[in-house]
């Protein structure tokens, strides 16, 4: 198995409110971006991580990256591209600068920074083992509504079901392919104008199978200004514990 990462961390990252583009964001006084390459460094399948930066920040992120040079000599190769208007488009151009030897891949958010080497890890050799499509996954803490529009503004919505929430799980990154299908899926969903919100979406709207493999609850995705905070206590829990 040869497998590489590709990390799209071209989002402006607005629901965070105003700043720098989300991946740029500090943790620990670290941006998000660079714990994230450094989680995925921490696992012996990835041999190669592609950042796909925003397309006005590729020096930036170079740089960036050439400053904190993940777990010494022995990590992986890290090549920055510029991304796309939408996170599909730049897994996208992530995937057109891999090697050619490449046959395993990891899309992984630089929103999750705090992803546990584990996970990744787990992925990875579900890959390996035979599955085409992974994706890490937690099951859900709240019940879930299926709800339908507003009668007008202002007024509340009508709930149309409820789905059983032992059948439901909150997926995460990585979510790991096969190459030769990943690359598939992005070639069929950019001749049918399709934009999914994750990769695995691709590969289930084109009739492909995806599996779940247990995720984590640390490998959440820093979205609103609260993920922020509870991502700094976990990140000082971890250095506390000496364990980071
Ligand atoms: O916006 P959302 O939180 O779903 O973004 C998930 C990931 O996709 C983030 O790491 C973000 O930087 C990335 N992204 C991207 N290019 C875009 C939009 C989002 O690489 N145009």
């Amino acid at each position: 198995m040869n497998a590489a990462a590709v990390v799209p961390a071209a989002g402006r990252g607005e629901r965070l409110g105003p700043g720098a583009p989300k991946a740029l964001r500090e943790l620990g006084g670290v941006p998000l971006l660079v714990h994230a390459v450094r989680a995925l460094a921490r696992s012996r399948a990835v041999t190669l991580v592609v950042v796909v930066a925003p397309s006005d920040g590729v020096a930036q992120v170079r740089a960036l990256l050439d400053g904190a040079r993940p777990e010494g000599a022995d990590g992986p190769d890290i090549k920055v591209v510029a991304g796309g208007a939408t996170r599909q488009e730049s897994v996208r151009l992530g995937l057109a600068a891999l090697p050619p030897q490449v046959d395993v891949v990891l899309v992984h958010d630089a929103a999750r920074p705090l992803v546990p080497v584990d996970v990744v890890d787990a992925v990875a050799r579900a890959v390996a083992e035979g599955a085409g499509a992974v994706v890490p996954g937690v099951p859900l803490a709240d019940t879930v509504k299926l709800v339908g529009p507003a009668s007008g503004p202002g007024r509340p919505e009508p709930v149309l079901g409820t789905p059983d929430r032992s059948t439901l799980r909150a997926v995460q990154t990585p979510q790991g392919f096969r190459r030769e299908l990943l690359q598939q899926v992005h070639d069929r969903a950019l001749a049918d104008a399709l934009d999914a919100t994750d990769d695995a979406g691709l590969v289930e709207h084109y009739g492909g199978e995806v599996v779940v493999v247990p995720g984590h609850e640390e490998a959440f995705k820093v979205t609103r200004p609260l993920d922020l905070v509870l991502a700094e206590a976990v990140l000082a829990r971890r250095r506390a514990q000496d364990d980071f």
